[in-house]
């Protein structure tokens, strides 16, 4: 595997499910195969779950894990190409890369969508430039558009506690105070598309995400429509993400306060797990009730993003 972005990347859907059954199940069996292996892990954004899990996920496999905070720990990167750089951004891309990836033999990279430049976020410029100019497999920590080893993650928790074969799987849209990419509801929305379940999409008129993502997903307006007899409440939120209006790109169209999930939403369903990917803001996105709730899976889905990580690297590591 050179590159995880999309779930095409992992391949088949079942094997890859298997194999973090196993890696969960024994997570020290593959400790020679890192042996003398370094993945580095580099983050533009802020991060908990994905630095210390893609870290563990990285010493179970016998890799020497480096975390590197741009801005923080290195000078400032100036990302675009043809900028007279007389700002504060020390170094550019095009050089960094290639001296970060000579010291690894595998690279992941957080990266944010700026949510200005729709075509620049959804080029993925920063992690396309990874590829390019580092020569080595690239793993998405969330990018521009794709968080795929928090999707992993949410189908490794979702085979875990279905209850029949081809569960409800509601992705539901919820306020929030600032303007959030779209990375987390892409990748959710292109996974559930692969798996074999029924999944509905809800969210206020104007937050339709890009096709490409949401493919074959059906998309219900009405909120509490779409939660009756859901298995899974899968919440999040997300700006605009600039499909029916591009000059909308990344901006708030709705604080509704209505579409917090709370009791009155969950009593709908069929007794749902609830799912986010965290950090959640409590009663914004989700009431106290819901998520202290024993159906609330926030703490399982964030244990398995160690799971999701370590099948990624296991894979790149046997193909190098
Ligand atoms: N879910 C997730 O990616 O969490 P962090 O932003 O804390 O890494």
């Amino acid at each position: 595997m050179k590159s995880f972005f999309h779930v095409q990347d992992i391949g088949d859907l079942g094997k890859a499910l298997e194999e973090a059954k196993q890696v969960k199940a024994t997570p020290f069996a593959w400790k020679s195969l890192g042996e003398n292996r370094t993945i580095m892990l580099v983050f533009f954004n802020s991060s908990l779950r994905t630095r210390l899990s893609s870290q563990k996920a990285a010493l179970n496999l016998g890799m020497n894990p480096i975390v590197l905070n741009i801005g923080q720990d290195s000078w400032k990167l100036e990302t675009e190409m043809g900028v007279v750089m007389d700002g504060d951004k020390s170094e550019h891309l095009r050089e960094a890369i290639p001296v970060m990836t000579s010291y690894c033999d595998i690279i992941g990279i957080r990266s944010f969508a700026g949510l200005t430049d729709r075509e620049y976020d959804y080029n993925e410029t920063v992690l396309r430039q990874f590829l390019e100019y580092g020569g080595k497999p690239v793993i998405s920590l969330e990018s521009a558009t794709v968080h795929p080893c928090q999707a992993f993650a949410d189908l490794i928790t979702i085979e875990e506690y279905k209850k029949k074969s081809r569960p409800k799987v509601v992705m539901t849209w919820a306020p929030h105070p600032k303007a959030l990419p779209q990375a987390v509801p892409n990748s959710f929305a292109e996974w559930m598309n692969a798996a074999d379940v029924d999944f509905v999409i809800t969210h206020p008129e104007g937050y339709e995400l890009d096709p490409k993502f949401a493919g074959k997903a059906r998309v219900e307006y009405d909120q509490m429509k779409a939660l009756e007899g859901a298995d899974f409440v899968y919440a999040k939120n997300w700006s605009c993400p600039g499909v029916t209006d591009p000059s909308g790109y990344g901006q708030i169209l709705s604080k509704d306060m209505g579409w917090t999930v709370d009791d009155r939403h969950m009593a709908v369903t069929n007794n749902a797990y609830f799912m986010h990917c965290l950090p959640v803001r409590r009663n914004m996105i989700v009431s106290d009730s819901v998520i202290d709730a024993p159906t609330s899976l926030v703490i399982p889905e964030a244990a398995n993003r160690e799971v999701s990580a370590q099948v990624v690297m296991k894979r790149m590591l046997e193909s190098l």
